[in-house]
């Protein structure tokens, strides 16, 4: 695919936001719009772009003329600024009045909260979020895995996480999704120790777990169940009877200072700063790595699919920029979305999958659950 048309990489100075303009470029969008308000930081990163040099602009997403300037003749908009419980719909309302569909790596159910008053099939837009790793990619490989899988999926257990970096937005939302009385953050992200049994989310189905010893990880690991808001779309969607999600912290720093700040008063500033120190402290003398593990029993048999990175953030950008690409493409339908149910799982996980440092196995063992899974 080669596209003459404008695309608009708002954060395109952020960790997202610079390998989604590289992935932008290597999907063959030549015209690439970077913006943020730090000018100098954009044009650092759109003079270095593969395939010639992009376009920077200064632009702050918390002022209404700057935004609409920066979205003025664009084709699509991809945000990849936040925290994404604050931004909300904002950067989507700007594109979508300046005649641009959007994508966004983040959003959620903030921005959906936001834009699903709005007529977007009218218009004749389309607006994708979620379209990055988790959530994102996190529910397309499911979808994917599952459709290999005949006579239809039965019980689905995962595992997410890993040791990354924490850039200063990541770390903001992050705080922000732990949800409580701070402001913004009144759209909840999903519940802590809860799981999808037979139809419907149950409260305190499982517990936390420390010092596990899972297949799929290096070393010992803590696990978090938590089924997030996209965990309980893919239930419903795929029909599970069960879905046990668990979030997986292979360094105490980062679960620890999440522990402590969860249900108290924080500063988001202060709390954030912490989160990037606590993840520098983990990843101490250790190399970057995330993993996301499904594990389906289905009637017809096991199926287990282990997805691998050294870089989450790139993986983000990725699905991001292949959020673009099928947009351009007119491959997504006028309306709201998450990415989760518009892309095509198969050609997504083909192509993320195909991105350097990523790796993805499938094997058919049944995986003795039971064994690592500390359910009450
Ligand atoms: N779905 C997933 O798996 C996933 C994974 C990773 C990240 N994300 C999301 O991706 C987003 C970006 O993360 P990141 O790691 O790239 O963050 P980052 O490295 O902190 O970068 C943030 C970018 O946004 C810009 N920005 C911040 N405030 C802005 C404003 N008011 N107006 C315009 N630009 C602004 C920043 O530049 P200036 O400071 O110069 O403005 C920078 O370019 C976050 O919402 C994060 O939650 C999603």
């Amino acid at each position: 695919m080669t596209s003459a048309e404008v695309v608009g990489v708002l954060g395109g100075s952020g960790v997202v936001g610079r390998a989604a303009a590289g992935a932008l470029r290597e999907l063959g969008v030549e015209r690439l719009r970077l913006g943020g308000r730090r000018l100098e930081a954009v044009a650092a990163v759109a003079a270095g772009l593969p395939g010639g040099p992009a376009q920077a602009l200064a632009v702050d997403l918390d002022d209404r003329e700057s935004l609409a300037a920066f979205c003025a003749g664009c084709a699509v908009v991809l945000n990849c600024a936040g925290p994404s419980y604050q931004v909300r719909g904002r950067v989507a309302l700007a594109a979508l009045a300046a005649g641009a569909d959007y994508v966004d790596v983040a959003g959620d159910d903030p921005a959906h909260e936001q834009l699903h008053g709005v007529d977007l099939a009218g218009l004749g837009r389309s607006a994708v979020l979620s379209a990055g790793m988790l959530p994102g990619l996190s529910g397309l490989l499911p979808r994917w895995l599952a459709g290999q899988q005949p006579g239809g999926a039965g019980r689905l257990t995962v595992w997410t996480g890993g040791l990354d970096r924490c850039s200063p937005t990541v770390a903001a939302d992050l705080v922000l999704s732990l949800g409580g009385d701070r402001a913004g953050a009144a759209v909840p992200f999903g519940e802590s120790l809860a799981a999808w049994r037979h139809g419907r989310r149950v409260s305190r189905a499982l517990c936390a777990q420390d010092a596990a010893e899972l297949p799929y990880f290096p070393a010992a690991v803590s696990l978090q169940p938590y089924l997030s808001t996209e965990a309980e779309r893919l239930a419903r969607a795929l029909g599970l009877d069960e879905l046990d999600w668990f979030n997986v912290f292979p360094g105490r720093h980062v679960r620890e200072l999440l522990a402590a700040l969860t249900g108290g008063r924080v500063q988001l500033g202060d709390a954030a700063d912490r989160l990037v120190r606590a993840a520098e402290l983990d990843l101490t003398g250790r190399r970057p790595y995330y993993r996301m593990v499904f594990a389906l029993e289905s009637p017809s048999g096991a199926a287990t699919a282990v997805l691998g990175t050294g870089d989450s953030y790139r993986l983000t950008a990725a699905v991001g920029a292949l959020a673009v690409a099928a947009t351009l493409a007119g491959d997504v339908p006028a309306g709201l979305h998450y990415a989760a149910e518009v892309l095509d799982p198969g050609e997504t996980v083909r192509r993320v999958t195909a991105t350097p440092g990523v790796t993805l196995d499938v094997s058919h063992d049944p995986v003795e659950l039971d064994a690592v899974v500390g359910a009450l």
